[in-house]
């Protein structure tokens, strides 16, 4: 049984994560979904709870797929977990530089994990959590570059119709 964690900061979670969400359930038995922790307070626009309950309402009739929340070291939490593969999505060559560098860094610090990495589908490749915010903020639409609840969230957070 081959446990994958897919980790990220999910702030928040867009259609680029869930497609990868989606490729790798059918790839591994089990992926968890691992959610950063704030490492600076207000580095995020939403706190851990609120990241973690939008990937759970999004993926909870994705079989095989859980949620979870880590601070700390990745390599350490993969440990904790007992799972093997860590999975990433990788959208153009900037992201290749830094996964590269991770997956080293990672596998130096625990070596009974693999990186494997797969490639966002193209539909999604110009899709980031940093653009999704900055558009939602002034009020345009971002309801084709995420899901209901993420979109439902930034209403709520901005405090403006996002619109869609
Ligand atoms: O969605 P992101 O922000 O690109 O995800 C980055 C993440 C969470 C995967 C990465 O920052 C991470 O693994 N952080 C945990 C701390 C850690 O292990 N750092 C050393 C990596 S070599």
């Amino acid at each position: 049984m081959v446990h994958a964690v897919y980790p990220g900061s999910f702030d928040p979670l867009h259609n680029g994560h869930l497609d990868i969400i989606r490729r790798a359930s059918k790839i591994y038995d089990r992926l968890t979904v691992a959610v950063l922790q704030n490492p600076l307070k207000d580095a995020y626009l939403f706190d851990v709870d609120e990241r973690v309950a939008i990937v759970e309402d999004v993926v909870r009739h994705i079989k095989g797929v859980e949620v979870d929340s880590f601070a700390g070291l990745l390599a350490d939490y993969m440990q904790r977990v007992k799972a093997t593969v860590i999975v990433k999505g990788l959208r153009a060559i900037s992201d290749f530089e830094v996964e590269l560098q991770m997956a080293h860094l990672n596998r130096q610090l625990n070596p009974s994990a693999e990186t494997t990495f797969i490639m966002t589908a193209t539909r999604w490749s110009y899709v980031s959590s940093t653009r999704v915010k900055e558009i939602a903020k002034y009020g345009a639409d971002v309801s084709k570059l995420v899901p209901a609840a993420t979109h439902r969230k930034l209403r709520e957070r901005f405090g403006h119709p996002v619109s869609g």
